[in-house]
């Protein structure tokens, strides 16, 4: 875990987004960003793109973010991701569980390794963040935004392991914004087809998939990085009588 201070600095508001070095969540840092949070940047493996970015962020303000390294499917790590923010910010007012793993686990060849994979960013490192993180959330009157998908509400074949973890996340979500109501308030973010994968094992298939999604969107193109990350950051910073949902920023793919 490799954090630019290690001073305490009792400051603006604070952000932590899981899985926040490139697409998604790197966006949803520059949002915060850029309405004065101070950015708790958490990435794995993407540590150069995670230290680009803070160092871009650092430019405009001083301070202003931050890396933490951690593989969030070891537990001891999680714990130690929790612990560093504590340590060292005074203050936390809003998580962000956006980190994800995601590829296909078809019935036939699904194993225990793929499982734990799965549930591990998913839905286990969640959970555990938030207990953890919680107490300093609820003295800044702080909120929880979760990032599911829409394909748990259709079903997505070949993909059961990863849409049971986000079903999961989807009713902590629920759990959760009941247990720590009033202090926290809990939601989460459903995206439709945002960004496809990096890496495609058959490219052919790939594009014809590619083009029967498409064709099954109301709104006719993909989703972007900031229709998303405008969605956390509203349900974050504006939905103050909001908690317990569950947006769906999907083009409209998921009205049937
Ligand atoms: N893209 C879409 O169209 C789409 C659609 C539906 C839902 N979503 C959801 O929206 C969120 C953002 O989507 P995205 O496509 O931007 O995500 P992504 O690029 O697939 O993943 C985000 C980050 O998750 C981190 N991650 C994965 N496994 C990890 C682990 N074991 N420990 C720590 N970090 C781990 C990776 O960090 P490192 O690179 O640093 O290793 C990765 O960069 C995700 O929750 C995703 O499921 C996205």
């Amino acid at each position: 875990m490799s954090m630019a201070s290690t001073e305490l600095l009792p400051v603006e508001r604070v952000v932590l987004i899981t899985g926040a070095a490139r697409r998604i969540g790197a966006r949803t840092a520059e949002i915060f960003h850029q309405h004065g949070y101070r950015v708790l940047i958490h990435c794995h493996q993407s540590l150069a793109d995670a230290s680009v970015l803070a160092d871009q962020l650092n430019a405009l303000r001083s301070n202003s973010a931050f890396v933490l390294q951690a593989d969030l499917n070891h537990a001891d790590a999680v714990r130690a991701l929790a612990e560093t923010v504590l340590s060292q910010h005074a203050r936390l007012d809003v998580l962000v569980n956006n980190a994800s793993s995601f590829y296909a686990t078809p019935l036939a060849s699904v194993s225990e390794q793929q499982w734990l994979d799965l549930m591990g960013s998913n839905a286990h490192a969640p959970l555990f963040l938030c207990q953890a993180l919680a107490p300093r959330l609820r003295a800044s009157g702080g909120c929880i935004v979760n990032l599911t998908d829409m394909n748990i509400n259709r079903g997505m074949a070949g993909f059961s392991a990863y849409t049971m973890a986000k079903a999961a996340l989807q009713a902590m979500t629920r759990s959760l914004a009941r247990e720590l109501a009033p202090d926290i308030r809990v939601n989460a973010v459903s995206p439709g087809a945002i960004l496809w994968p990096d890496h495609a094992s058959d490219p052919v298939a790939h594009a014809t998939q590619q083009a029967a999604i498409l064709a099954g969107i109301p709104m006719a193109r993909l989703g972007t990085p900031d229709d998303i990350a405008q969605t956390v950051f509203f349900l974050a910073h504006h939905a103050h009588y909001v908690t317990g949902q569950t947006w769906r920023v999907d083009g409209g793919r998921g009205l049937g």
